[in-house]
């Protein structure tokens, strides 16, 4: 059996850094004890080890202090969070149509109530959204934009900046879905004028599944929506509305934190900058090898500076899931086919009818040799159809 050759680290990155293994295995055994509850030792450190991560991912994003990044189980989580705890009865928002289900569809839910009306930008024929549309969008009864950061079918980055620019000078609430970005490309909340930032722990920031969170700026109106256990102040019946409470409740996934700290202490020392340098340099050669086939028709932009190390592609012929399973069962190649959660992206590219593309996402991990190989599977499963359409 030849060598799993991963292709799918949009879903999740795979293998993570040997340190995120260790690190885990090792404070799950020595200091898994229930932070912010308890006055002993043990439990105090393990306190610490999630307040420096806090700190750790503030810097990170560009935030200014700690208690507003907040820990969740995932980006959808912190996504739900905010869309549920910014929006009121009457608002309108602005979205995009590249965004992920995630967006898409708790704003749908608000919608389909009656609470909210919603107004979905087109991208442009690279895949990006163009600010002036977005400006023109908002109205007086505007409160959110929200949009993604970079997206995970395509991997085209957005204008967030100039997106936040707008926002701010008109005082609507700027939220960002970095859940491709967080990691390898450089974001900074107060820079980017973010009002609300959503992040995965098991993407790019190299963590494990089951941890996410958020960034919220200062003065930002978010209600909780949430309420339970905090660990502190027992005899009042509300929940807090002090951060980092306001967004979290109940016992936080301690191990997926470690995990996150592990993986973005990697990524500091490697530099985030020179991961994606690495992986944009693998992703040219799949695209520039995957266009000169016969056939395939590649979904991406041009330039590899609006881009993060994804893109789709299909085979004239062939529904993007057999070719999926030609690259799984014949070569031994993992990738992702069909939809990707973002339906409106594939209504504009008019890969909704044909059920989506398959998609290809390079991560820390992979080599040339990958490439190489899932070039030469796509030229093959390529001139298999043509054998079958010249024996029609
Ligand atoms: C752009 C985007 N947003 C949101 C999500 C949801 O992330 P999670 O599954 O970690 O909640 C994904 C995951 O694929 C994504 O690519």
């Amino acid at each position: 059996m030849k060598d799993l050759i991963y292709l799918d680290n949009a879903a999740t990155t795979y293998p993570k850094p040997q340190s995120v293994y260790d690190y885990m295995y090792e404070f799950y055994r020595t200091q898994g004890f229930n932070p912010g509850r308890s006055g002993y030792d043990a439990s105090l450190e393990t306190e610490q080890v999630v307040q420096g991560t806090r700190r750790m991912l503030t810097d990170f994003f560009g935030g200014t202090d700690c208690k507003y990044l907040t820990f969740s189980y995932n980006a959808s989580d912190s996504l739900n969070m905010i869309i549920q705890g910014v929006l009121k009865k009457g608002d309108h928002v602005v979205t995009t149509n590249v965004e992920h289900n995630s967006v898409l569809r708790p704003l749908h839910h608000m919608k389909h109530d009656g609470v909210i009306e919603v107004t979905h930008i087109p991208m442009d024929d690279r895949g990006i959204i163009d600010p002036a549309d977005v400006k023109r969008a908002i109205r007086k009864e505007t409160s959110m934009v929200i949009m993604n950061h970079a997206s995970n079918v395509i991997g085209t980055v957005q204008p967030v900046k100039e997106v936040g620019e707008i926002c701010s000078d008109v005082g609507v609430c700027f939220a960002v879905d970095a859940c491709q970005t967080a990691g390898v490309v450089d974001i900074d909340v107060q820079e980017m004028h973010i009002n609300l930032l959503a992040f995965t722990g098991h993407k790019c920031l190299l963590g494990p599944t089951g941890i996410g969170g958020s960034y919220v700026r200062e003065d930002t109106p978010i209600r909780c929506t949430r309420f339970g256990g905090t660990g502190v102040r027992s005899a009042y019946p509300f929940h807090l509305d002090e951060f980092p409470y306001r967004m979290e409740c109940g016992t936080l996934n301690i191990v997926g934190v470690a995990g996150l700290k592990a993986g973005l202490e990697w990524i500091k020392e490697q530099g985030a900058d020179v991961i994606h340098e690495r992986e944009m340099r693998l992703w040219l050669k799949l695209r520039d090898g995957l266009r000169e086939i016969d056939g395939v028709t590649v979904y991406c932009a041009e330039s590899p500076e609006d881009h993060i190390s994804v893109l789709s592609f299909n085979v004239e012929g062939w529904e993007a899931a057999d070719v999926g399973t030609m690259l799984d069962v014949d070569h031994n190649i993992a990738c992702r086919t069909g939809l990707h959660c973002a339906p409106l992206l594939h209504r504009q590219m008019g890969t909704e009818k044909i059920h989506g593309t398959v998609r290809l996402s390079i991560g820390p991990f992979n080599t040339e040799e990958h490439i190489d190989t899932a070039v030469e599977a796509v030229r093959e499963i390529a001139s298999l159809k043509k054998i079958k359409n010249t024996s029609a």
